[in-house]
């Protein structure tokens, strides 16, 4: 046998000693501190053993336990970002995909894989009411943005051949921060990111947008595509879809919606989403409110010619070698990657196994866990809330006394730092107007109203500490 070969028996035994150790991580989430007790240092002590010459055997996985030891465990009392929370069947889709090692490049190459891929994400599509859309799975949100905006720029001002030419793009001034990057990859530079101010519930104003894109025609700019977000990083406002939309149709603007963290939500309650179904393109991820494991990303597209207009560029010796249309198929036409993973895998079996309600169900208590902390905040004359709620991110702030902002800013971010040190919760923070706040975000679907209600607390118990040290 070659040295790297594993005997039937000997690959039973490590996958049941890994399965084993999971299974055991998993009954422990619920008594684990939500972020390890370790410094940066104690970190890198314990992953500095040089690599072997000679293989360990099974006692390589010993020093596994030190991986769970300072991992930052997926806790149902975890509420940082904007992260799912890993369902456990996809985990275990996720150990099939590595095994199949399947290159989800074309149908020639995997045709389950690839078959599987394009049901999942229409199915996907027609669940959220965007029928007939079609497109692929990603890294992630980024990966997306970017793809979509490559779409958008080869649209409207064809780029790929001969270099990119300027052309504006209009976002809210809530705009998560892979879309200026997305735009500087692109060549159409982050100057050209036009930030529309947004109302009070932090949706871009039409008026405004109208504006800006009426004065950039009149200095001899090219408006080119406008991002909507549908589930802002910060607080999770929607932008108002169906209005962008109307803008983008009198002006020939791709719409782009980045719906990564929220859109997921239509499947629950698609009414706050409407408007959705007239994107050119939508970013989402289903490795936050699908609370698939990372990575899980996914761009639909409304026409699937846009994207190989975009994307389609085929060394000869990956072109399709069938005359049949599905066996011709290939994700390269369509996508920025060409090797990809199985991702669609964990997906669809989550989805076969727990159902969409199951889903529906666990999205509706995130918006319900979110309202239940906002009235918390509320209730307390120790804090205030920070923006309004509108999807499962709470952003609130301890109320210092201190006239001074910087001071207030301060506190908050050492309230934070204690609150993760103490370890019951785990919060991160947002900028809401220049202001630093502390949020909350529930895409988790082991949290329990017993688990929001540590939340106050805790932040109360970790603001006491901070001021008695100082
Ligand atoms: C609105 C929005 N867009 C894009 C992204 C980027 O997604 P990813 O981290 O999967 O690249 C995020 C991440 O939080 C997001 O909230």
């Amino acid at each position: 046998m070659n040295a790297l070969q594993l005997s039937d028996s000997d690959f039973r035994a490590l996958a049941a000693r890994l399965t084993g150790l999971a299974a055991g991580y998993l009954a422990t989430l619920t008594r684990r501190r939500t972020f390890p007790e370790v410094s940066g240092q104690a970190s890198v002590n314990a992953f500095s053993e040089a690599l072997p010459e000679k293989g360990l055997g099974p006692a390589a996985l010993d020093a596994l336990a030190a991986v769970l030891e300072f991992s930052r465990p997926p806790s149902p009392r975890f509420f940082g970002y904007v992260l799912g929370s890993g369902e456990p069947v996809a985990a275990l889709a996720d150990l099939l995909a590595s095994v199949l090692n399947q290159n989800v490049t074309a149908w020639r190459s995997a045709p389950a894989a690839v078959t599987l891929e394009r049901q999942v994400v229409e199915a996907l599509a027609a669940a959220l009411d965007c029928r007939g859309y079609h497109g692929s799975f990603c890294g992630g949100g980024s990966m997306a943005n970017l793809m979509a905006l490559a779409m958008a720029r080869e649209a409207r001002l064809p780029a790929n051949a001969s270099g990119a030419r300027p052309g504006v793009v209009y976002a809210s001034s809530e705009v998560h921060m892979s879309i200026p990057k997305a735009m500087a990859l692109l060549g159409l530079g982050r100057e050209n990111l036009r930030l529309i101010p947004a109302d009070a519930c932090l949706r871009m104003s039409p008026a405004h947008l109208r504006e800006a894109i009426a004065a950039d025609h009149a200095a001899g700019r090219v408006p080119l595509a406008v991002v909507a977000t549908s589930g802002t990083v910060n607080t999770g406002s929607i932008d108002p879809l169906a209005e962008i939309a109307t803008l983008c149709r009198e002006h020939g603007l791709w719409m782009h919606v980045d719906g990564a963290y929220g859109a997921l939500a239509a499947l629950a309650v698609p009414e706050r989403f409407a408007g959705l179904n007239a994107a050119d393109s939508l970013s989402l991820d289903p490795h936050k409110w699908l609370y698939q494991p990372l990575d899980c990303g996914m761009l639909l597209f409304k026409d699937a010619q846009a994207a190989r207009v975009a994307f389609s560029y085929t060394g000869d010796y990956a072109k399709s070698l069938a005359e049949d249309p599905l066996e011709a198929f290939a994700f390269f036409d369509e996508s920025l990657e060409l090797s990809r993973r199985f991702r669609a895998l964990k997906l669809w079996l989550s989805l076969r196994y727990h159902g969409l309600d199951a889903f529906r169900r666990a999205i509706r208590a995130d918006l319900h866990h979110a309202q239940l902390l906002a009235q918390q905040v509320a209730a307390s004359a120790r804090l205030e809330l920070s923006a309004p709620v509108a999807l499962s991110a709470v952003c609130f702030r301890y109320l210092s006394g201190e006239g001074h902002a910087p001071d207030g800013d301060r506190l908050n971010a050492a309230i934070l730092r204690r609150v993760i040190e103490r370890g019951r919760v785990y919060l991160s923070n947002a900028s809401l107007g220049g202001r630093f706040v502390l949020r909350a975000c529930f895409v988790n679907h082991r949290t329990t109203e017993e688990d929001v209600a540590q939340i106050v607390p805790e932040v109360l118990a970790a603001a006491d500490e901070v001021l008695a040290a100082r």
